[in-house]
């Protein structure tokens, strides 16, 4: 990120959890059982994770919540002065910023064991907790499955112009940007890049691509798989004429994001916080994702995701070492191209 954001007022949200502390929670008396958790993932999915934390340890939460990249920025500002203790993002080019600036302490190996190696970078100083994958969200009537691209590259194409959304200022799509940089290179990334100024419709979220294709406003758009399996579960109430088409055959469309979770290397309880980075990768809180309403992908060996969703096995993702996202590199393109 070239851009420093400053986030002012953020709420401190305390987790109260039922017996547990209670009418304690962030008095000074008990600060030295309190980790503060910094977390840019769904605050629904990640309270339902860390359910039971709190009774099982004593240790109580506090949490700042916001995205990837206002919580990053405040943390490389805060520095060795920062509050946080844990960071949780919901894509992890922001926590591996946090990474190469050395303000990662290398997790436990027990908590590392827990997770497939493909969900986790190299350096072992974070892991995956959650993943994501890309799909591309089209009209059927407006874009039936024999006219589906093979890539999501064809999507820079002149026959695209006007057909397709991208939420382009989301940390989610510029995740996937940044798998499209690691699996192809500056140049193609770049090329790709300018064809989509020239063709896409911006939209503000993954949901809004979704209704937009939904209502023929675009034949297709890019976005995470979720979002349109939970308004399924909602009765189809934003998609109901949408479907989901998976690029597959490691295209980087295929890509999949990892949610990260790492501890500070600043943090003054690093045996807390690592607790906490194995509890929400132990196959109990991993089997709470999956039985969650969030369906998104469990990581953890073992634990099976929601059975709605297609294995995450089938999905053919291009291998790409979560360790080798560069966001800073990927706003600077976007910067470039004009679609930031
Ligand atoms: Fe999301």
């Amino acid at each position: 990120m070239t851009r420093l954001v400053r986030t002012t007022a953020t709420a401190l949200s305390a987790l109260t959890v039922a017996g547990a502390l209670a009418g304690c929670g962030g008095s000074d008396a008990e600060a030295a059982e309190t980790l503060t958790v910094y977390s840019a993932q769904h605050e629904s999915l990640v309270r339902t994770m860390l359910e039971g934390f709190t009774e099982e340890t004593g240790i109580a939460l506090e949490f700042r919540d916001a995205n990837d990249a206002e919580l990053a920025n405040q943390i490389v500002q805060e520095g060795e002065a920062s509050p946080a203790d844990v960071f949780l993002t919901e894509n992890s080019p922001s926590i591996d910023v946090l990474d190469r600036e050395g303000l990662l302490a290398p997790l436990d190996q027990a908590t590392l064991d827990q997770v497939g190696e493909q969900y986790r970078p190299s350096s072992g100083n974070w892991t995956g907790f959650a993943a994501r994958s890309t799909v591309l969200v089209h009209n059927p009537a407006q874009l039936p499955a024999a006219e589906l691209p093979a890539s999501i590259m064809d999507l820079a194409n002149p026959e695209w112009q006007g057909r397709v959304g991208i939420a382009a200022g989301g940390a989610d799509f510029q995740a996937i940007v940044a798998g499209v940089l690691a699996l192809r290179g500056e140049e193609a990334t770049r090329a790709w890049l300018e064809g989509l100024e020239r063709n896409a419709d911006v939209y503000p979220s993954n949901t809004a691509v979704m209704v937009a294709a939904d209502e023929g406003k675009i034949d297709a758009g890019v976005m995470y798989h979720y979002y349109w399996y939970r308004d399924q579960a909602e009765n189809a109430l934003k998609g109901d004429d949408a479907e989901l088409h998976y690029f597959r055959n490691q295209d980087p469309g295929a890509f999949l994001s990892i949610s990260g979770a790492g501890v500070l290397a600043s943090s003054d309880q690093p045996e807390e916080a690592q607790r906490l980075v194995a509890y929400l990768t132990s196959p109990e809180a991993q089997q709470r994702l999956a039985e969650s309403t969030a369906l998104e992908y469990a990581v953890a060996n073992g634990v099976a995701s929601a059975e709605v969703l297609p294995p995450l096995e089938e999905l053919q993702a291009p291998p790409v070492d979560p360790g080798s996202l560069d966001q800073q590199r990927v706003t600077e393109l976007m910067q470039d191209v004009g679609l930031l």
